[in-house]
């Protein structure tokens, strides 16, 4: 007698659902041509399968809809946003909590605090919106990430790890210049890549040698912590809660988008140890956000989101949304797709000059692979390449010198392992005729920051 080992599945069943819209591939010639070849401009009805992002894209559980009825709406002092801050204490150590609209909001509030003109700030690959709130007040991201990221190829655990040795050489020219360290977890520019608890410490190793201090931008904190337990020797019968804890022990504040791994699909927050750095957020939050207990949020959206953040720092949760990722990219290994390995948290990163070799960065491969996806099958993913890199501030030159991919985010609790299917077949199809695509995109209009939203293309 052989007993089967039961298969892993979801940790959840399904309540309520939303029908999805097939198109034929005429109809998206057409649309794409009309959103001039940028899928920020395509109507969501116009999308079979949205790979876009994971952003504010997920499904909430009957907990935190139940929450939402539960919402108090006060002005001040909101029962919400104390029950919020309880959570985010407990999660992450922080004492003073900032609810804001969404992460950038985070960021516009505690950087107007603490970046000024000429500043200097380290990191791993920043974000484009913390890069643009860096940027935008003249200062200048420096990107520390370890050398391994750039070769999708190379299978390394913790491919988001700031390189000790240029955080240090950065430190030891321009300490003076430098407000605080920031480090993404995970690593999302890298494509989604955690950060060892090592390197945390590491980090906060040096920052201690000069004095400074380290935040995390922390949208996608619990799938690093996810990473550390599956990967990182001595974690393994630690639960998602003690790994948050130890990781947010190395930090002294947070920027947090929610709309990730917060499980909600509006909202973001500051969290910090520090008084001054909350006294200093709070004079920006007021005029920019709202009143400090509410700021940008709905009652009832922080009272979903602290039941979001609970949720989603217990093991099954986050097995389950890890493991449809690594589903996914299982199925891409069958068909040999290259991309960012081993596979990040929320995403597949294609690697496209690998896939569309044939055609010059000047032309975005990673972009032409996008549009080719989804004229294909409706599927729609997002260049994280050669076009949202932009331009560099002083020469203006495009800025080709990082990786050029094509995201497939996979958002929380909305697809089955099905539609991971299609995604798959449908790249497959794309790849099998990669060498008939020859030609790219050429930019006809684009904005001076984060051009990559509202950048206009035509085809070669
Ligand atoms: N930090 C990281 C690492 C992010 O990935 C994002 C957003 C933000 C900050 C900004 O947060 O959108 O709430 O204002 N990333 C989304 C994405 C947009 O598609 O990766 P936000």
């Amino acid at each position: 007698l052989i007993i089967m080992e039961l298969p892993f599945a979801e940790s959840y069943k399904i309540k309520m659902v939303e029908p999805l819209r097939k198109s034929t591939r005429e109809e998206r010639e057409q649309w794409i041509k009309e959103a001039d070849y940028n899928l920020f401009q395509l109507k969501s009805d116009q999308v079979y399968i949205d790979c876009l992002t994971d952003s504010g894209t997920g499904a909430m559980s009957d907990r935190q809809w139940a929450a939402m009825m539960m919402g108090d709406e006060s002005y001040a002092g909101s029962s919400s946003f104390f029950q919020l801050k309880e959570t985010i204490t407990r999660i992450t150590g922080f004492e003073y909590v900032i609810p804001t609209h969404q992460g950038r909001a985070a960021e516009n509030v505690l950087f107007s605090h603490l970046v000024t003109a000429g500043a200097v700030v380290p990191g791993n690959s920043h974000f484009d919106t913390t890069k643009g709130h860096i940027e935008s007040r003249k200062a200048f991201a420096v990107d520390c990430t370890v050398d391994e990221a750039k070769d999708t190829q190379l299978e390394v655990p913790f491919k988001g790890n700031v390189d000790p040795k240029k955080l240090e050489k950065v430190l030891a020219e321009k300490a003076e210049l430098v407000p605080f360290i920031i480090v993404t977890v995970t690593n999302n520019t890298a494509g989604g890549q955690p950060v060892s608890m090592q390197n945390l410490r590491e980090v906060r190793a040096i920052a201690d040698k000069y004095g400074k201090r380290v935040i995390f931008d922390s949208a996608r904190f619990v799938e690093n912590a996810y990473f550390i337990r599956t990967r990182e020797e001595g974690y393994a019968d630690k639960t998602i809660k003690e790994i948050c804890k130890e990781m947010f022990s190395y930090a002294d504040g947070m920027t947090m988008s929610s709309k990730k791994d917060g499980l909600v699909n509006m909202g973001g927050f500051i969290a910090t140890r520090h008084e001054d750095w909350y006294e200093g957020a709070k004079r920006f939050c007021i005029p920019f956000e709202g009143f400090l207990t509410y700021g940008g949020m709905n009652g009832r959206d922080m009272a979903a989101l602290a039941v979001g953040l609970d949720e989603n720092t217990e093991l099954e949760t986050i097995e389950t949304r890890i493991r449809q990722v690594q589903y996914l990219a299982a199925k891409l290994d069958e068909y040999g797709i290259p991309y960012q390995r081993p596979v990040g948290g929320h995403a597949i990163f294609v690697d496209a000059d690998r896939v569309l070799d044939q055609i010059p960065k000047e032309e975005f491969p990673a972009q032409t692979l996008a549009i080719e996806l989804y004229i294909e099958a409706g599927v729609r993913g997002c260049e994280i390449g050669y076009i949202l890199a932009d331009r560099d501030p002083v020469t203006r030159e495009n800025r080709f010198g990082g990786l050029d991919l094509l995201r497939l985010c996979i958002a929380r609790r909305v697809y089955t392992n099905n539609h991971m299917d299609v995604i798959a077949a449908a790249l497959k199809n794309v790849y099998d005729r990669r060498h008939e695509i020859t030609r790219g995109v050429k930019i006809v209009w684009e904005t001076e920051l984060m051009r990559h939203f509202t950048v206009k293309l035509e085809r070669l």
